[in-house]
């Protein structure tokens, strides 16, 4: 289908860039120290789109980012909904004012009592790519069960273990560590059913004590992310999540 590109005032755009405020680009533009496409323009209302270039000063200007991403370090004890009726904290409530009128939305979910990455956009079909079974997106925990773990429980999580809503698909079960107080396991699934790590294990006759996720994707924890803090993600992991779902349907 074809596009129609939108196009928009050039000081609209130059203050949307963060250039200046819309009246102070009106008077760069009118002071003759703006040009498009390497022609100075003192119209204001002149129309920009996105195959034109924008120079103030000299300078190029970017384009400002269509959509925001950003990856949160979920401590446990918030709720990973936009909103709660029970009046919970939301992973929205922990950030800053700066994106308050970005309409964040949660990629997916973890529970209550589940903490690690989450990732937050208002890209509305990335997060149906990221979040869809179709499209498998790898997810990976590390769960701490107490107690020892047997080869035959982490092999049942790997081939697939059946739940009250069916068979889980084949996953990946590693143990990381194990002491006779309590093992460390890392769990890769590519489906995100309700409590399905917890449900997995509870299947093989294992108690879930702490989970937590470390990876979404092609994306993992960044280390010394604190427990509710959170970056924006960085062009290159943008990238990379668009990669993981192109062509991925099943
Ligand atoms: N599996 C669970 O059981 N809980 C989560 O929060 C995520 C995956």
């Amino acid at each position: 289908m074809a596009s129609i590109e939108e196009k928009e005032r050039l000081q609209k755009f130059m203050a949307g860039a963060g250039v200046a405020s819309r009246r102070h680009s009106e008077e760069m533009i009118a002071g003759g120290r703006v040009r498009v496409n390497g022609q100075t323009v003192r119209e204001p209302g002149f129309k920009v789109g996105g195959a034109d270039r924008v120079e103030v000063d000299g300078l190029a200007v970017a384009r400002r980012r269509e959509f925001d991403y950003l990856m949160l370090h979920k401590p446990v004890g918030v709720i990973s909904s936009a909103r709660d009726d029970r009046g919970r904290r939301t992973v929205l409530q922990l950030l800053g004012r700066e994106f308050g009128g970005c309409r964040l939305y949660p990629v997916g979910r973890l529970d209550f009592d589940t903490s690690g990455l989450i990732l937050l956009t208002n890209d509305g079909a990335m997060t149906y790519k990221l979040t869809h079974p179709r499209f498998g997106v790898e997810k990976t925990y590390l769960v701490w069960t107490p107690g020892r773990v047997a080869a035959g429980q982490l092999r049942r999580l790997a081939d697939g273990v059946r739940l009250e809503d069916g068979m889980t698909a084949p996953a990946r079960a590693r143990l990381v560590s194990q002491t006779e107080d309590v093992s460390l396991l890392e769990i890769t699934i590519r489906e995100g059913r309700n409590r399905q790590v917890r449900r997995m294990l509870e299947a093989v006759g294992l108690e879930t004590r702490r989970l937590k996720r470390i990876a979404f994707g092609p994306l993992t924890l960044e280390r010394g992310l604190a427990q509710g803090g959170y970056r924006l993600l960085r062009g290159g992991e943008i990238t990379a999540l668009r990669r993981v779902t192109e062509g991925r349907a099943r």
